[in-house]
């Protein structure tokens, strides 16, 4: 859980970010439509969440800054007898103001009003330009006296990449949860069963403790489907000699955790399986050995894209000089992404590469990232040796950094090939 004086420094931070005589607007997300009238299950928005802890849809924080202090208002959902009756309860003003630390609370339908009084003296106004629905329209109906459009956005995300210690905390349980999840589908008998029904034994598991959502949509890729790389069809059978690449985190408490490990239908792993598969997980122990504050991820990408064509020469696939085929992106066909990416309260956590001056940012004491290396050996590519042909491989890791170097969350999913063919 994330104390209720942690979301307020979290704001106080913001404010302190802001310019002098400004006002910033964050709303929560809306719900999206499935179907006609049915709604996918709501998501808060992630900068919302960062700053309130608030779960609930058509919510607005309102931070107004005069010098040094500020005024910070919450509008929620007025308490509605018949909607809650079909929709579920909802916390209502009097509660909010008890739970939350900010100093107004008022129901939703005030904001219009509210707002017209707080913008008129203002000469600034942050909010996020992203926005797309009616709200945003009505901040620009209303702010004839500003001057400065600022985009609230980039700010929140950069706070966001060093995580707190209650946000770590969340982020384990999160893995914590998964970890189960994947041990109980290296365990679970794949013959002759089909990708959904390894998936359910996954959301089994999520669910069973408390982990309601996934972080993404979970990929189960039988043989060759784990060439696609976004593959979410997730509903064909499994052959006898094929792996399984299995991407899959839950997210705990609007925390992610992403996952990826390839294990053997049968259990054990044919020998041209073993050898792309060590040359993989060679990869990831060599990029992991070299994680430590200061260093920068695209660091870590060379040493992939190395190590990963050396790969390539070794199994016959490219040929040549490895600085030249490098040079050339020869490897690009099969290692097509990056090594790894933010990982917190969005899966792809967004949180800035860059700083303001287009620099890269550099790892540093508690961000949290993923390391991910891979092979994509396409069934129907006639470059590659046809023993190795439909092999694609993933092992993905989520890494926190610490004072002098790394910690793995996620080292007690089992990776090496005796350890997930003694589990059976
Ligand atoms: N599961 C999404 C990713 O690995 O980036
Ligand atoms: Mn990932
Ligand atoms: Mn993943």
């Amino acid at each position: 859980m994330i104390k209720e004086d942690e979301y307020k420094e979290r704001r106080d931070t913001l404010v302190s970010k802001m310019s002098k005589n400004s006002i910033a607007v964050i709303f929560s997300n809306s719900y999206k439509t499935r179907s006609n009238d049915t709604e996918y299950p709501y998501r808060q928005n992630s900068n919302f969440y960062y700053m309130t802890g608030f779960k609930e849809d058509n919510a607005t924080l309102v931070l107004i800054k005069k010098n040094k202090n500020y005024k910070s208002i919450l509008f929620v959902n007025k308490k509605d007898k018949v909607d809650e009756l079909w929709n579920g309860k909802r916390l209502g003003a009097k509660e909010a103001k008890k739970r939350f630390l900010v100093d107004q609370v008022y129901t939703d339908d005030k904001f219009e009003e509210k707002y017209k009084e707080y913008i008129s003296a203002k000469k600034s106004l942050y909010f996020d330009f992203d926005l797309t629905f009616s709200k945003a329209d009505l901040l620009k109906k209303h702010s004839r006296n500003i001057s400065n459009y600022k985009n609230i956005a980039p700010i929140i995300q950069k706070m966001r990449l060093v995580k707190s210690d209650s946000e770590i905390k969340l982020i384990k349980k999160a893995i914590n949860i998964t970890k189960d999840a994947h041990l109980r589908a290296m365990k679970f008998k794949k013959q002759d069963r089909f990708e959904y029904e390894l998936l359910a034994e996954i959301e089994h598991s999520f669910k069973s403790q408390g982990a309601y959502s996934d972080a993404y949509t979970s990929i189960i890729a039988g043989g060759n489907n784990a060439n696609t790389l976004h593959y979410i069809e997730n509903n064909k059978p499994f052959k006898n000699n094929d792996l399984i690449l299995i991407d899959a985190g839950c997210e705990y408490e609007h925390y992610a955790s992403d996952i990826t490990r390839t294990i053997p239908v049968s259990g054990k792993f044919t020998e041209e399986q073993k050898e792309v598969y060590n040359l993989v997980l060679d990869t990831q122990l060599k990029v992991l050995e070299a994680i430590k504050p200061g260093v920068k991820r695209t660091k870590l990408q060379k040493i992939a894209v190395k190590c990963l064509t050396e790969s390539l020469v070794e199994l016959g696939i490219l040929k040549g000089d490895i600085k030249k085929l490098i040079k050339k992106e020869k490897y690009k066909p099969y290692y097509p992404h990056g090594i790894g990416h933010w990982m917190g309260i969005d899966v792809h956590d967004q949180c800035p590469y860059k700083d303001e001056n287009g620099k890269e940012i550099v790892l540093a004491k508690g961000m949290v990232l993923t390391i991910e290396p891979g092979l994509y050996l396409d069934i129907d590519d006639k470059k590659v040796p046809q023993k190795y042909r439909g092999i694609g491989i993933r092992i993905e890791d989520d890494i926190l950094l610490t004072d002098d170097g790394y910690e793995n969350l996620s080292a007690d999913i089992i990776k090496t090939v005796e350890d997930i063919e003694s589990i059976n």
